[in-house]
């Protein structure tokens, strides 16, 4: 039995171009791009080169890249960065209740430091709404953070309007687009958006690898401190295999993002009509916005069976699938996505996240559709 992947929204696997563009830089291309010898300088071509082509596939220009080790980094680096380079001393941030542990958790750190957060509540959508941002604003506000499109539900946030917003108050506006990225055209010339992170592992690329977009009049205090490397934004010898590799997964997964998103809503769309065949469409909810949200996350909830066992079956008959949720002390905490939708407790109980990629073909969806509403009548006849 092949197993079936479908937790490309946790992580994807290595494209073969992806890892063909990293094998150089562990073999004749080692030298430190900081050196100015020439095996030195072959790698700072080469990396120019990196930054130049993710620019130009974003729409920036390359200095507005930083590479990061990933989204986690980018995210804290974008908060912490404004914050600390906030001359006015303002201490308030704005963002939602459905961001990411990379987003709150740095926010709950800065609470402790004595900072106000605003954490917005959604609506059983997964959106925001804007009249809630600009009642939250205040004169002392100093960031709003916002995801573009949530992990867990694959909700998409009116991020263009919520710029323009942020623009017309002169406050910086910081976008998690981790999920976004390969899923949604990023246009960043067009874009109001002041800081953007990105990550390599989430579109075919290599793990720990990421970067953090900022755009011309943003001011960022680094929060690592080292080396020159990055223009002084974040010291530490460039990662450049993993760049190449990051570099390579934008030029192979952008081109292709619309067929991407037919080829994902194909495979929702086998699924749903299969557990509708199977279990009749009242027995299951999807949970997220119905248009607004990309297609490639898929979260059901199926009442009366928990997440776990859901989980746990799927495993066991070859079904690599996900909760939102995080694991601790070895049983499910509910996920604070759908918590913040105020989703009934049998919803939230009992949700499973599918996320297609890569790899994924009709067979194998149609496979786990039908696996996934074997399980669900045996979990609920027992
Ligand atoms: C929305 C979002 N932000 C940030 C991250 C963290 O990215 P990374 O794993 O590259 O640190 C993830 C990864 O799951 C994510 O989904």
């Amino acid at each position: 039995m092949n197993p079936i992947y479908l937790d490309h929204a946790a992580t994807t696997p290595v494209h073969p171009e992806v890892l063909e563009a990293m094998l150089p830089f562990y073999t004749a291309f080692f030298g430190n791009p900081s050196s100015t010898h020439s095996f030195g300088r072959a790698t700072r071509t080469a990396l120019n080169r990196f930054r130049d082509s993710m620019a130009l596939s974003l729409g920036c220009l390359p200095a507005q890249l930083i590479f990061t080790s990933g989204g986690t980094e980018s995210n804290n680096m974008a908060i912490f960065g404004v914050l600390n380079a906030n001359k006015q001393g303002k201490k308030h941030i704005i963002t939602t209740q459905i961001e990411h542990h990379a987003v709150l958790h740095p926010c709950e750190r800065l609470e402790s430091l004595g900072y106000e957060v605003t954490y917005l509540s959604v609506e059983p959508t997964g959106l925001i709404q804007i009249a809630d941002i600009e009642a939250a604003i205040r004169p002392e506000t100093a960031l709003i953070s916002i995801m573009y499109v949530n992990n867990e539900v694959g909700t998409i946030q009116p991020i263009e309007q919520i710029g323009h917003l942020a623009r017309s108050r002169q406050i910086p506006f910081h976008v998690d687009a981790v999920q976004a990225l390969g899923k949604l055209p990023l246009n960043l010339g067009t874009l109001p958006v002041d800081l953007m992170s990105l990550s390599a592992h989430k579109i075919n690329g290599p793990k720990g690898v990421g970067a953090l977009y900022i755009s011309k009049n943003t001011i960022l205090m680094p929060h690592i401190f080292g080396g020159s490397q990055e223009r002084k934004r974040r010291a530490g010898t460039e990662n450049v295999a993993g760049i190449a590799g990051f570099a390579k997964a934008v030029e192979v997964n952008l081109p292709k993002l619309e067929s991407s998103q037919l080829k994902a809503a194909e495979f929702r769309q086998i699924m749903v009509s299969t557990l509708e065949q199977q279990l009749g469409s009242e027995s299951f909810i999807i949970n997220g916005h119905k248009e607004q949200c990309i297609p490639h996350i898929l979260n059901i909830s199926f009442p009366g069976v928990t997440t776990e066992t859901l989980l746990m079956n799927l495993d066991l008959d070859g079904v690599a699938a996900a909760s939102g949720s995080a694991c601790t002390s070895g049983s499910l905490e509910v996920s604070h996505v759908l918590k913040a939708m105020k989703l009934p407790e049998n919803v939230t109980a009992s949700a499973v996240r599918f996320s297609f990629g890569m790899g994924n073909s009709i067979e194998q969806i149609e496979s786990a559709a039908q696996k996934l509403a074997t399980i669900v009548k045996r979990l609920r006849t027992t």
